[in-house]
């Protein structure tokens, strides 16, 4: 029989965009909060003066100086790439050839494979992340090796192996037809198993031939709840080149749109030179966009317009993009966020922001439904931040006299540091 457990503590969960709602309707705060879980989903949550007596049966945790809230939602990372974060001096396409390229080819080796996955998901939980849509390398014993440890914890995870088939090292290409043959048999072994789901993830639109582009389009249409994953307008050059490459395409949106890589569950990283009406398109056609602000200060690759995507309807998730991204940690990724708001003469809600980490990201992926906020019936994936982390932490927070800043200060101040623990499908897989 599955044991019923109750967590006591401040609990914050977003309910609503609050571009839809104002911020005011957009979360839930209960200041004396009871979460109750049993079978890895939330049973109730609320005040704990009105569910204690009902759940007096659960297996109770009390917590102090602690705000619960929904595990972050990482909507564009690449595991292979944990070693080579923060490697110095280059923009996209030079960090792509000095860094990046050596760093996946090792990934042919599958026990590579397996320990960076393990080091990878622990380095998730650590910093309070739950859930992430993941690229892997060319290889596909790199997606074996990801999915076996994904499972082993129970993670919802998404994650592709990678496609490319021209501009890359000859260590590192596939064909058409392999990268199609080997993602059809990764699906099959791995697609709806547990909390599994697969991309099609062509890399970017330079690294692929039409033909390949055009089997991808084709395989993301085959099966049911399939995810799309590239990469789109991250940096000058990089559009330029995708210009040159295909001069018969109105622009770098329409190389996708044009092979059927674009609609629900499509997430497009980065976007950060996008036109008005390449925004319009991703918004009508239900696709989404990954804001990797650490990963777009750290290559130089420019300010998203974060407004204009909203305004025009795109679902709209925050990434860490590791390794171009130099945390794990969705919070500091809010922090670099603020400031990528800041320097456009633009403000971030401590609440949107909250939004953006969890419910916005659940919505990018079309998870809503059972991720991304701790109503009853999502699964029990959730992280206690700790109000103490570290000592700046704790004098700014004895300062703080509302909600709003405190989420505001441990945006700015928090990261893996300030997660206590993390818990996935009501088990807690970290614990500081
Ligand atoms: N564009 C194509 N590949 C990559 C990658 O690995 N990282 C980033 N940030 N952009 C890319
Ligand atoms: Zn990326």
């Amino acid at each position: 029989m599955s044991q019923r457990k109750a967590y006591r503590s401040a609990i914050l969960h977003s309910i609503a965009d609050p571009r839809d709602v104002g911020i005011e309707a957009s979360y839930a705060y209960f200041e004396d909060g009871l979460l109750v879980v049993e079978d890895g989903k939330v049973l109730d949550v609320g005040h704990a003066d009105t569910l204690l007596g009902k759940f007096s049966d659960a297996d109770l945790t009390t917590y102090s100086d602690t705000l619960i809230t929904a595990g972050f939602i990482d909507t564009h990372i690449h595991y292979p790439q944990l070693d080579i974060i923060g490697a110095y001096g280059e923009q996209l396409l030079e960090w792509l050839e000095t860094y990046t390229f050596p760093a996946e080819r090792k990934f042919e080796d599958p026990e590579h494979a397996t320990r960076l996955a393990q080091v990878f998901l622990e380095e998730l939980l650590r910093n309070g992340t739950t859930t992430a849509l993941v690229f892997g390398t060319v290889h596909k014993q790199s997606i074996d090796a990801f999915f076996s440890e994904a499972q082993k914890l129970d993670l919802r995870m998404i994650a592709g192996k990678v496609m490319m088939d021209r501009n890359a090292p000859e260590y590192l290409r596939d064909t058409p037809e392999s990268a199609y043959a080997d993602s059809k048999e990764l699906i099959e072994r791995w697609h709806g198993k547990g909390r599994l789901h697969y991309a099609v993830t062509p890399r970017f639109a330079p690294t692929s031939t039409p033909e390949q582009l055009a089997l991808a389009g084709q395989l993301f249409q085959e099966y049911p709840g399939l995810y799309m994953h590239t990469h789109i307008s991250e940096n000058k050059q990089e559009i330029e080149w995708v210009r040159g490459l295909f001069p018969e395409r109105s622009g770098y949106l329409d190389v996708y749109d044009h092979h059927g890589l674009i609609g629900e569950r499509a997430v497009f990283a980065h976007g950060v030179h996008l036109c008005d009406d390449e925004c319009q398109r991703l918004g009508e056609t239900g696709s989404a966009v990954a804001f990797c602000p650490t990963s777009n200060l750290f290559l130089g690759s420019g300010l998203l317009n974060l407004d204009k995507l909203e305004e025009c309807g795109v679902r709209v998730g925050l990434g860490t993009d590791v390794g171009a991204g130099t945390s794990f940690s969705q919070l500091q990724s809010l922090n670099e966020a603020y400031k990528v708001m800041q320097l456009q003469g633009k403000k971030l809600d401590p609440f949107r922001a909250l939004y953006l980490a969890t419910l916005g990201g659940a919505r990018s992926l079309y998870l809503d439904d059972r991720i991304g906020n701790l109503q009853p019936g999502k699964d029990a994936d959730f992280v206690v931040l700790d109000y103490n982390a570290t000592p700046l932490i704790s004098r700014r927070m004895a300062q703080a006299t509302t909600l709003a800043e405190r989420l505001f200060a441990l945006m700015i101040l928090g990261d893996d540091r300030a997660v206590k623990e993390t818990y996935a499908a009501g088990v807690c897989r970290h614990r500081k």
